[in-house]
């Protein structure tokens, strides 16, 4: 494993690779993975026309349920309602229903590389059951931590896929906190989709599909849902590999959207305080995490990607969820159409002006959570 190291952004501490490992040993902040210069092992995985550097030995070590390859389509209704080009990437279209997939394969791929037989992670869902599927595929037995509060479907999916749920009646972060406390005395590794490095290196597959399906027409602008940031990050990484390759020159604007309910992002991009005393319940379940480990960095992001922070109502999120369906054929959960409540702000703000062209991936499929009233 002499090609690619654990590095901290912040204060630039490094070691080589471990399952066990998911923060800097010096400061904390959660870590990356660095590539070594010209790294002998980048991939083409089957959704990119560029290669892309991979944590894993050869192209037999990933651990694959066919993620990736989502579609781009017109959202020609979206378009006209907000005065914006607009288009969706269907990332419900993953091998279980969320983005959460392209995370799941390379984590678990790194982790069966590691020899690890069993894992500890907590979700609001969808993780959860997306790391049980790839878990179950590889042979590595799941605990996922989730909230009492978790759709019954997503619920649903853990179980069916043999993990062992852990159900914790308190808040999303004390479902974290539980999972952690597990995870210390079982001595088990937390393989945190909020944390873990190597999620993020499945997450940035996204950026690298959108340029192998736009090429250089591509979004001025994308908007997604932020909880931890793990599409965010991930995105944020692989459109700056694309840069430093030399096959982008420029990175579209990156915009998070958090729920007013839990707004850890949007408080902390205005210098304002927020505890996790202040949430209140939310029906985008995805996005309400209130103590987000990754926040400096998202917010560091949102600072030099140009992008912006926009909070929205539930109600909006309610409204956007039926708009989607009945527009554009676009069944997203509640989590995935806080999206397009947060396009229609920053487009009513200004803040995405005419003649930009937007792209949302629709995260989350419909029928995990619950209807809207
Ligand atoms: C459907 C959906 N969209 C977006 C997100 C946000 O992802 P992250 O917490 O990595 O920012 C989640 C997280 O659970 C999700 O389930
Ligand atoms: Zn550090």
């Amino acid at each position: 494993l002499s090609f690619y190291k654990f590095h901290c952004t912040y204060c630039s501490w490094e070691s080589s690779p471990s399952a066990n490992v998911v923060k800097c040993e010096t400061c904390k902040d959660p870590i990356f993975i660095k590539y070594m210069e010209n790294p002998s092992n980048t991939f083409q995985p089957s959704y990119s026309n560029v290669t892309m550097p991979l944590p894993l030995t050869k192209s037999d070590d990933l651990i694959t349920l066919g993620e990736g390859n989502t579609p781009i389509v017109k959202m020609n209704r979206v378009s006209e309602m907000v005065g914006i080009d607009t288009i969706g990437k269907l990332e419900y279209m993953n091998p279980t229903g969320s983005f959460k997939d392209r995370g799941s394969a390379i984590m678990i791929s790194a982790l069966a590389d590691f020899n690890i037989k069993e894992i500890v992670e907590d979700s609001s869902g969808n993780a959860g059951a997306s790391i049980s599927a790839y878990g179950a595929k590889a042979g590595i037995k799941t605990h996922i931590f989730t909230p009492s509060t978790t759709p019954l479907p997503k619920l649903n999916q853990i179980n069916i896929y043999g993990a062992v749920n852990h159900s914790i009646s308190g808040t999303r972060d004390e479902t974290t906190e539980a999972a952690l406390k597990y995870a210390r005395e079982t001595g088990m590794p937390y393989a945190s989709h909020n944390l873990s490095p190597y999620f993020i290196e499945g997450t940035k597959s996204f950026a690298y599909e959108v340029y192998s399906q736009l090429g250089l027409d591509m979004p001025t602008d994308i908007i997604i849902p932020v909880g931890n940031g793990s599409l965010y990050l991930g995105m944020w990484k692989g459109f700056n590999e694309l840069v430093d390759n030399g096959e982008l020159t420029s990175i579209p604007r990156l915009h998070c959207v958090q729920a007013r309910a839990v707004m850890p992002i949007a408080m902390a991009m205005e210098n304002k305080s927020w505890t996790p005393a202040d949430a209140t319940p939310t029906r985008a379940g995805g996005i309400a995490v209130s103590s987000p480990p990754r926040l400096g960095q998202v917010i560091k992001v949102l600072t030099i990607s140009g992008g912006s922070v926009i909070t929205v109502e539930e109600e909006e999120i309610g409204q956007a969820q039926i708009q989607l369906s009945r527009y554009e054929g676009i069944f997203g959960e509640p989590t995935s159409a806080a999206a397009l409540a947060g396009l229609q702000k920053l487009t009513q703000k200004k803040v995405i002006k005419s003649g930009s062209k937007v792209l949302m991936p629709i995260t989350g499929f419909g029928l995990k959570d619950k209807m809207p009233e």
